[in-house]
């Protein structure tokens, strides 16, 4: 009918792997959402709105309270004092301020560095801006050093006169890395030396584990000078279904995010925005958050440990990967279905979050557990795990 602009965009395995949990009734620890209930006080409060008039076009780029909330909160945890009415845009959902991000920053001929095993929504966005995705690989986990890393010198080789932006995903999904202070030296010096505009996809802010702070691109001023920092409340609140998010970043970036913006979706929904200004006076919520997780992080790995899954350590984020080597040597697609099928617990492929996940070198038999769940749901999928 049309040539296709994405044309290796097939149904993801994301979508194949829930299906095939409903078809099964397989209990779901793949796809990244709670299954548990926002604070009916946000509730409530989205209710209100909606009674008090709350219903139409809001501002643009955001009421004005919710742009302050947003300001003091970055200010408050991390120390840089963004301006509400030229620097913070609200979205619908983090997923539209990085589409935004790359329509708006992204020419054709651009390349974008994305670290991977990567978030899918990263590389179909740089393609329809016209760009070219480029791929570095994280360090995997060695003999004497359990954790994912980011090798600072593949990314600083990768990037090049034709650069535009580098993505960067901290804490991670899929694998829960986090930011050092070492880190942000690394990618300090690669931002005076190259120049090149960040993404700092931040959305498991709030998400960081055993007491040690997110270190966001906004700590640093030199960083916070070229970076779009994005987050979403779907992730912070439980509302992932809500698709509220928000990007802040400096005002002659923030002029061109907000040009596009505008004819993406204009602005976004209302009463939402109005709820989520009122909730955000209260810090709890969020500051509460890490040991809300912490907790199941440490349910799901404590269980995992008595099964022949080997759970690898998530410092940050509501994912756990885990090597399944001792159970099979099939592929990681192929074991996760196997999984589905045969045990009626549903995981994600780490594959899927690489350029070719067919690939030998993108299957080291891991597979992603997210542990956004009640103890309940968690406990019912480790009894069964402890069956395979
Ligand atoms: C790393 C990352 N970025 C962005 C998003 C999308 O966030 P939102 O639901 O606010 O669009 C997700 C959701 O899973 C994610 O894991």
């Amino acid at each position: 009918m049309v040539p296709s602009k994405l044309p290796d965009v097939g149904t993801t395995i994301f979508t194949v792997m829930s299906r095939l949990a409903t078809e099964r009734q397989a209990i779901n620890l793949g796809q990244g959402f709670p299954d548990f209930n926002p604070d009916t006080r946000l509730i409530a409060l989205v209710d209100e709105a909606m009674k008090a008039g709350h219903n139409q076009y809001p501002f643009m780029p955001g009421i004005a309270s919710l742009r302050q909330a947003i300001a003091d909160k970055t200010e408050a945890l991390y120390g840089h004092a963004y301006d509400p009415d030229t620097e913070i845009t609200v979205t619908s959902g983090a997923t539209q301020a990085l589409m935004t991000t790359m329509l708006a920053c992204v020419h054709a001929g651009d390349e974008v560095v994305v670290i991977e095993p990567s978030y899918d929504s990263y590389v179909p966005a740089i393609r329809l801006a016209g760009g070219t995705p480029v791929h570095v690989p994280l360090r995997v986990p060695q003999a004497d050093d359990p954790y994912y890393r980011v090798d600072w010198d593949r990314v600083r080789a990768a990037i090049n006169a034709r650069t535009r932006l580098l993505v960067v995903n901290f804490p991670h999904n899929p694998t829960g890395t986090i930011m050092r202070a070492a880190d942000l030296d690394a990618l300090e010096r690669i931002v005076a030396e190259t120049g090149v505009i960040l993404v700092a996809d931040e959305v498991y802010e709030h998400i960081v584990f055993d007491g040690l702070p997110h270190l966001s691109v906004a700590t640093r001023p030199a960083l916070a000078a070229r970076a779009i920092v994005i987050s979403s409340f779907g992730k912070t609140f439980h509302t992932t279904g809500w698709k509220m998010g928000y990007c802040c970043a400096p005002a002659a970036l923030t002029v061109e995010l907000r040009k596009v913006h505008q004819f993406l979706v204009f602005t976004v929904s209302s009463p939402m925005q109005v709820a989520l200004a009122e909730y955000l006076r209260d810090p709890l919520p969020y500051t509460g958050l890490p040991a809300f997780y912490q907790a199941k992080r440490d349910r799901l790995f404590a269980g995992l440990q008595k099964t022949r899954f080997r759970p690898l350590p998530s410092p940050g984020t509501f994912f756990m990967l885990a090597d399944y080597s001792a159970i099979s040597d099939a592929p990681e697609a192929e074991f996760s279905k196997w999984l589905t099928i045969e045990h009626g617990v549903t995981v994600i492929p780490l594959a899927a979050f690489y350029k070719h996940p067919d690939a030998p070198s993108s299957n080291r038999q891991l597979v992603r557990f997210c542990f956004a769940k009640q103890d309940a749901t968690l406990d019912a999928a480790l009894e069964r795990l402890q069956k395979v």
